[in-house]
């Protein structure tokens, strides 16, 4: 008879995703920095696109490796991987050797150009970490966050998040915090949905093909400025300041992206048909919303709440534009107390 396996260790946490409005883009290549951000960012975390995930870890008992379940499916390999990777840095803090089930679902679609990597490494840094007893403030998580994706880091955060890349900090540790929480300024994000389809380059090899840009040098000066001027921007709720720096600095990182070699072209003639309508919209109509783009060809256009009604049918009616998602500014990840994902 076998002898029961130890009580697995389990908790469940949700996060939710966010939108740079300062974007990072480019990575440092050399230890003890791999993996850092070449420049600041600055994003706003989303209320409504959340990822509910949760973690078990069984002690002597099944699965026998680390295995994932994402959005009711066994996830796949490549996201396995990146999973494993967290969970490893979570043994080795807690001292653990046991594999973990991880079940984690978007209440999201994906493929709509909203970041599920972002909520998801979120989620799943917090619930692992609650879940092997290690600390679980925001400040213990980043790197846990950061080893799944760049981006998660900030959304451990809710609210306005800056996410430094400013040189004298502790050798490979990634500097988070918070700018504002989100009621001291709710804004809306209206994402044009223009294609569903995966993108072809991912964000992770994207971020070394950016130093083959002769662009880079000339990118990273702007969005530092960028960052500075975003960050005051939020602060005084300056949402002309904020439009014109948010533009300019996604225009920016594209051109990098569009002069690395090889060559990165996210965008669909339908983006650049949306990005037309958002600039006659505030430039004629007086409408205040302003548009970024991450790696992919969907647009998000952040808008003042009394607009987004008139900016949603707007955007409705631009023809390629087959769906708007709706999210405000949301807050910083939760663990739930009892449940999870298909609880
Ligand atoms: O976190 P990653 O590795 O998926 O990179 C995110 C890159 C952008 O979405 C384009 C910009 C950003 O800062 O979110």
């Amino acid at each position: 008879m076998t002898k029961d396996p130890s009580p697995a260790l389990s908790a469940a946490a949700c996060a939710g995703s966010n939108i740079a409005f300062v974007k990072y883009w480019g990575v440092r290549k050399e230890p003890p920095d791999a993996g850092q951000p070449l420049n600041p960012s600055i994003s706003m975390t989303l209320r409504e696109a959340v990822t509910t995930t949760r973690v078990t870890f069984r002690p002597g008992g099944p699965p026998e490796r680390d295995a994932l379940i994402l959005n009711e499916r066994p996830g796949p390999p490549e996201a396995l991987v990146r999973v494993t990777r967290v969970l490893d840095e979570v043994r080795r803090r807690a001292g653990l050797r046991a594999p973990a089930e991880v079940v984690s679902a978007n209440n999201f679609p994906t493929s709509t150009g909203v970041a599920s990597s972002a909520s998801g490494f979120a989620a799943l840094a917090l619930a692992a970490a609650a879940a092997a007893g290690l600390p679980c403030a925001p400040q213990d998580l980043v790197d846990l966050a950061h080893t799944g994706s760049g981006s998660a880091c900030r959304s451990l955060y809710g609210g306005y998040v800056l996410w430094d890349a400013s040189s004298g900090r502790e050798a490979g540790a990634t500097s988070v915090r918070q700018i504002v929480a989100e009621d001291y300024w709710p804004l809306v994000d209206l994402v044009a949905v223009v294609s569903r389809r995966a993108k072809k380059v991912p964000s992770t090899e994207g971020h070394l093909l950016a130093w083959s840009s002769p662009f880079l040098e000339a990118r990273l000066s702007q969005a530092r400025t960028a960052a500075r001027i975003v960050e005051k921007a939020i602060l005084d709720r300056d949402f002309e300041t904020l439009c014109r720096a948010m533009e300019a600095e996604t225009l920016s990182m594209h051109a990098v992206m569009m002069t690395s070699q090889p060559a990165l072209l996210y965008w669909l003639p339908e983006t650049v048909a949306v990005m037309g309508k958002v600039r006659s919209l505030r430039e004629q109509g007086g409408i205040p919303c302003a548009f970024t783009i991450d790696a992919g060809p969907n647009v998000h256009v952040i808008a003042l709440p009394e607009a987004a009604p008139e900016v949603r049918r707007e955007l409705e009616a631009v023809p390629g534009v087959e769906e708007v998602l709706f999210c405000t500014t949301g807050g910083g990840p939760r663990l739930l107390e009892a449940g999870g994902p298909y609880e």
